[in-house]
């Protein structure tokens, strides 16, 4: 794919930030043994993450927002174009050693999502999209499933945890949808359920509660491998609701139907 010159600097940028986070994760599995420390050492591989991303990106761009999981929220000298990070996706993945969290960066222009890139380091795997170029995972062009019986459709999901308020709903939405599908599961890193939707590994995604920066990047990467993406709660707004539901075609509305019917 040929992208644009902040494609680029996107793609370049979220393989530096993975080069430091792969190193760090060598580390954690030597931590868990004690597991003294191992959460404090996560957050400041997730901090100097961010701090090489916003070098990067700002550097290039220093007329841009900047809007990310883990600084403060900057108003760009451009009003119109912003970045939205997540440096470390699937932050308890991560911790636990498990190989499977990504670096999330977004570019939004006048509030639309224009460019998103999701890496995932530990795979080697980099899902890209610009609006009106189609996605792609390395060299491969993406394309969402084409199941079309609700039976045969495999989802994806993530769990509300430690106390959070949508729990009784993610709940419901589990007891309607498992009867009806082939299985759900829960992986642990919003951004690569969206990307996996974009590559027909999963037939679609939904979770309550997200913030942006989680789902930016993938919401982008979905549509332009041809899935729909809407706010759970029709005519929301994704990204600052938090509530996010994608399939592909044929599936979403019979998708849709059974996670908004709670
Ligand atoms: C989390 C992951 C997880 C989702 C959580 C998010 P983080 O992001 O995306 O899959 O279920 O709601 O907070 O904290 O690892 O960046």
């Amino acid at each position: 794919m040929q992208g644009s010159a902040n494609l680029n600097v996107m793609i370049k940028t979220a393989r530096l930030a993975g080069r430091s986070l792969v190193k760090d994760f060598r580390e954690v599995e030597n931590l868990q043994v004690s597991m003294k420390g191992a959460g404090d050492f996560v957050s400041r591989a997730d901090l100097a993450a961010e701090k090489i991303i916003k070098q990067e990106l700002m550097g290039t761009r220093p007329n841009y927002g900047w809007y990310a999981e883990e600084s403060a929220e900057e108003a760009g000298t451009d009003p119109t174009r912003r970045w939205i990070v997540d440096p470390l996706d699937g932050t308890t993945n991560f911790l636990h050693g498990l190989p499977h969290w990504a670096v999330s960066i977004a570019l939004e222009f006048k509030g639309e999502i224009v460019a998103g890139v999701i890496f995932d380091p530990a795979k080697d795997e980099m899902f890209v999209a610009e609006k009106g170029q189609g996605a792609w995972m390395n060299e491969s062009r993406l394309r969402v499933s084409g199941r079309t019986k609700m039976i045969e459709a495999c989802f994806a999901t993530g769990l509300p945890f430690g106390g959070r308020a949508d729990l009784p709903d993610t709940l419901k939405d589990l007891a309607r949808i498992l009867p009806v599908c082939s299985g759900v599961r829960r992986w642990g890193a919003a951004a690569l359920d969206l990307a996996y939707v974009a590559a027909g590994r999963y037939d679609g995604f939904w979770e309550r509660g997200l913030h942006p920066w989680d789902m930016a990047a993938g919401m982008l990467i979905v549509r332009e491998a041809g899935g729909l993406v809407e706010p759970i709660v029709k005519g929301g707004n994704i990204l600052a609701d938090g509530g996010i539901l994608c399939a592909n075609e044929p599936l979403f509305d019979g998708f849709a139907r059974v996670i908004r019917n709670g």
